[in-house]
């Protein structure tokens, strides 16, 4: 058991010079990571034109995100880039607007609704495993992520718009993945040349945004012209209504709350899933206790969503896998107004950044920060910890909306996964985290799979 009462975080001033920039450019997890070590739970330091407030300690980030979250927008360089694909969607919209999204979107993500996908997720499941067949019987190795990828955009496709990606998943994939390249190339850069100039950077990401919005486009005709899946997440959209005005959303909000959920709720859940095959790789232990478990609950039959709450252990190593390796490797805001936290004078304008994967491995809150080790989600652990010493999916009112989604999602899948196959890192393969919009391995993740 670790002590978690340490003392309040203190504010420390660091000089940053701007020759340093580069180097956080080329690693800034390592960078975040190094700061936190250095300099503890609370660092200001100038960049760029920026005040930057560092925060690695639970009592800071809950102020931000909880506390007094309506002073914190998400105006910063992460949400306004991300906003050149996703357009005013809850991901990167603020204020009243943003709140009568979310009300109008979140009855969609309700938990018996998300419960309702089980079998859409294990079917995409299904379909991978099937694909795995050959692969396995010839011993060649396959690229884990690109997997991943490919079935959590089938599931979202299938959940949000009811339609299968799988003809133009490939084509969608690098669509969506270009996009995002976009947007990690032009949040690391102080200057970058507007989109209308055609540099060929510039001319992948409007040739990719025009291919997912005709995919959208069409998504939504459909549906308005009754070919629509009645149950799916656009059909419930297109019927919410504001309980105000009364008013439904229209085609260009519709556009922008699709886009940010094919973005959010894709790349994210595929890199967790990635990780977490990974770190079970590498502690073979850990992937028996999870196979004994699902042996002993399943019996050789799949798994429903009835069956998750009887694998907690399946459950505490995706916690952990999130804990190490959290998708959503920092969050950024902006003091709207100047603020007062734990004494300390935040000036307005300031801009806050919070890395759970920095957090996630804060000595002090977990008894073996870098190791793998599931047994920090047993619930006394858990007990034990203040609530903001992890957030992989955030908090306070701009909470995920898809978290459940996503544990549903990833339960099922590895469940599904550890049932028939087992997974090996094909060896000297360089495992490498690249912070991305997510965090993905550079070179992905060649393993070999055999059937158990
Ligand atoms: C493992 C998977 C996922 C992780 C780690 C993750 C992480 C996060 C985090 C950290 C935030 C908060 C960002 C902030 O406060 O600045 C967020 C917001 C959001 N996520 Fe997720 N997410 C995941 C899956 C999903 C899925 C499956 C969906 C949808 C199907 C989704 C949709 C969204 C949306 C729409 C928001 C914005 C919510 C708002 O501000 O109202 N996410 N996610």
């Amino acid at each position: 058991m670790i002590d978690t009462a340490v003392s309040t975080p203190v504010l420390k001033a660091v000089n940053l010079s701007p020759l340093r920039i580069p180097e956080i450019q080329r690693d800034p997890l390592a960078f975040l990571q190094r700061n936190a070590a250095t300099h503890g739970d609370f660092i200001h330091y100038p960049l760029g034109l920026w005040e930057v407030y560092q925060l690695n300690h639970p009592a800071l980030v809950e102020h931000v995100l909880v506390t007094n979250q309506r002073n914190y927008s998400k105006n910063t360089v992460q949400y306004n880039t991300l906003a050149k694909i996703t357009g005013r969607g809850l991901l990167t919209s603020d204020g009243r607007f943003w709140r009568r999204q979310r009300r109008m979107i979140q009855p969609a993500f309700h938990r018996q609704k998300v419960l309702g996908w089980g079998q859409t997720m294990l079917t995409a499941t299904q379909k991978m495993l099937h694909r795995w067949e050959p692969v396995a019987q010839s011993g060649q190795p396959l690229d884990i992520d690109e997997e991943m990828m490919a079935v959590t955009l089938e599931i979202i496709g299938q959940a949000l718009l009811g339609i299968n990606l799988e003809a133009d998943a490939a084509e969608l994939a690098q669509a969506v993945l270009t996009m995002l390249d976009y947007v990690v190339y032009r949040s690391q850069r102080p200057i970058v040349l507007p989109l209308a100039i055609p540099t060929p950077r510039n001319r992948r990401f409007r040739v990719g945004l025009k291919k997912l919005d005709a995919l959208i486009d069409r998504a939504i005709t459909d549906h308005q012209q009754g070919r629509g899946n009645p149950d799916d997440i656009l059909s419930h959209m297109l019927a919410a209504t504001d309980r105000e005005t009364g008013e439904a959303m229209n085609r260009a909000e519709l556009r922008d709350e699709l886009i940010t959920l094919i973005v959010a709720g894709h790349e994210t859940a595929a890199s967790a899933l990635t990780w977490l095959f990974y770190l079970l790789a590498q502690h073979p232990e850990v992937e028996s206790e999870l196979v004994a478990e699902i042996d002993a609950v399943l019996n050789g039959r799949l798994p429903t969503t009835d069956d998750l709450p009887n694998l907690p252990t399946v459950a505490r190593a995706i916690a952990e896998a999130l804990r190490l390796y959290p998708p959503a490797w920092v969050i950024t805001r902006r003091a709207i107004e100047a603020d007062t936290l734990l004494g300390e004078p935040i000036p307005a304008n300031a801009l806050i950044i919070m890395s759970p994967y920095t957090s996630h491995r804060h000595p002090a809150f977990w008894e073996r920060p870098d190791a793998f080790y599931p047994d920090h989600f047993l619930p006394e652990a858990e007990k034990a910890r203040p609530r903001y010493a992890y957030f992989p999916f955030g908090g306070g009112a701009r909470l995920c909306i898809g978290d459940q989604f996503a544990r549903v999602e990833m339960a099922l899948v590895v469940t599904a996964v550890l049932q028939k196959y087992r997974l090996k890192l094909l060896p000297n393969h360089p495992v490498v985290p690249d912070p991305l919009v997510t965090i993905r391995p550079k070179h992905g993740l060649m393993m070999t799979i055999q059937k158990r």
